[in-house]
């Protein structure tokens, strides 16, 4: 049919549209095709606890969006981690209780997977997303056998994908400038000769679950668990993990190894299975190790205990000149003390440049209440607090070191190298009371 001369200039009218239409609809495509540079699309495996918190701190990262999350125990962690994650990002992660159905259908979407599964499986779950392309940040302890620990990084190397192992004190900036400006750089402490550190609970029943949630028995088997309460108390199985001295333990022996510097030559150890009978792993564990710094040898006292508090969890670095006691928990150790002979006037000046806080006088009355119990004491050493709070959880700033790194190339505060030497120094102590020996390292041990 032929067109009048309006009739054409409308219907030429209409298609520039429709072409500018189109045109709109393709870029915007490919804007949304295109995200942020610096968004990061992730998943996590094992939605129980921990990786609860360590989502809560990923939802605060600027650019960090969950696109999936597994977790085999569908109807109770999954669900509510999946649930927690919408609440936060207004966007429903894909759920799938196999890790291996969601890297098929969702690894060219990602750019990294958090790994908080249980111990046993964090080699598996991280050699399987690296390899399926994604940078992994997988919890500590790194694995609970010292070859599959070595396999990740093998793994990290062949891929060239970014492994950080979640000791996340060495990003806390609290333990930064505690031991790298004070300790290292100042030399406050003048020779650390010596280091006690603990984390002790109280007596505590089995983990339990909500009895309407258990797992399905053939999921149990299927994913390697003997019953539902091996699953809830993995810890304290020889099959999972490693037991409090490894769970706990690890953490803070981890930081013995960033003051000196150096991964220790020797361990001795005693502990046992002493309370809990019908656990496996040992429910008390005392340790010495030794350390050859360039300044002499320095011991590290260690103990895990599970049937008192007392002491909770802290670390203290013992100097000639000073010690630091800190721990995560601010309220537990949170300041470097002076020895009296030490001098002040090197204090004074840290103060005055803000690098530690004035002590406080109450701390200077109690000090001087204590020497006159008998004349052979130690005067006591003044407390001065450090100045550095962290404002975020715990776990924030380990995570966004790793997001950092993936995305501008930063170094990892925690390279599966350094979680590798933590687990080896870690592991140790479990063959040490199982044998009643002593444990002495070759340098070659620490290395893969
Ligand atoms: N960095 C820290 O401060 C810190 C603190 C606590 C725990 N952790 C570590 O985090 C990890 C998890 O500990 P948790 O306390 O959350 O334990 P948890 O038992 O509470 O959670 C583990 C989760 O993993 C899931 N899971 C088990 N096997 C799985 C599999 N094959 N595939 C997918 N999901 C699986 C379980 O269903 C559970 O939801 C451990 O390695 C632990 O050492 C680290």
């Amino acid at each position: 049919m032929a067109m009048n001369r309006n009739q054409f200039i409308q219907t030429a009218a209409a298609s520039t549209m429709l072409a500018t239409l189109k045109a709109r609809a393709v870029e915007n495509a490919e804007l949304a095709a295109k995200k942020d540079p610096d968004q990061l699309n992730i998943a996590l495996i094992g939605a129980g606890a921990q990786g609860r918190i360590l989502a809560e701190s990923c939802v605060r990262i600027p650019g960090i969006r969950f696109k999936a999350v597994c977790d085999i125990w569908e109807n109770y962690n999954l669900r509510n981690t999946a649930r927690y994650i919408y609440s936060q990002q207004r966007e429903m992660p894909n759920a799938y209780i196999d890790y291996k159905e969601m890297l098929a259908a969702e690894k060219d979407g990602l750019d990294a997977v958090v790994v908080a599964s249980p111990d046993w499986m964090h080699a598996e779950h991280a050699n399987a997303c690296m390899e399926a392309g994604l940078h992994v940040y997988s919890e500590k302890e790194m694995s609970n056998s010292l070859e599959k620990a070595a396999s990740m990084i093998r793994t990290s190397r062949a891929t060239g994908k970014l492994l950080q192992i979640g000791h996340q004190r060495r990003s806390n900036p609290r333990y930064l400038h505690a031991v790298e400006k004070l300790i290292h750089e100042e030399k406050l402490l003048g020779q650390v000769t010596t280091a006690v550190a603990q984390w002790n609970r109280a007596k505590a029943d089995d983990i339990g679950f909500p009895a309407k949630f258990p797992i399905p028995a053939e999921i149990l088997d299927q994913y390697g668990y003997n019953s539902m309460r091996e699953f809830r108390n993995w810890r304290w199985f020889k099959k999972y993990g490693g037991g409090p001295i490894v769970d706990l333990g690890s953490h803070q022996i981890d930081i013995f190894e960033w003051v000196w510097e150096t991964q220790p030559r020797s361990v001795i150890a005693s502990g046992g299975t002493d309370f809990y009978k019908d656990r496996e792993w040992y429910d008390n564990v005392m340790c010495i190790y030794e350390y050859e710094t360039p300044e002499g040898i320095a011991r590290a006292f260690y103990e895990t205990q599970t049937t008192t508090g007392r002491g909770g969890f802290s670390e203290a670095f013992r100097g000639t000149n000073g010690y630091l006691e800190i721990a995560e928990v601010p309220a537990q150790g949170n300041a470097v003390f002076r020895e009296a002979h030490a001098p002040e006037a090197q204090w004074e000046a840290l103060a005055a440049k803000g690098l530690i806080k004035n002590k406080p006088a109450a701390i200077k009355k109690v000090a001087t209440k204590n020497t006159a119990v008998d004349v052979r004491v130690t005067k006591a050493a003044e407390g001065w607090p450090l100045p550095v709070d962290l404002s975020k959880p715990a776990h924030q700033p380990h995570l966004e070191n790793f997001f950092n790194a993936i995305r501008y190339g930063t170094e990892l505060n925690c390279p599966g190298e350094k979680g590798y030497e933590t687990a080896v120094a870690v592991l140790a102590v479990n063959r040490a009371v199982a044998t009643n020996q002593k444990i002495e390292f070759k340098e070659s041990d620490f290395h893969v």
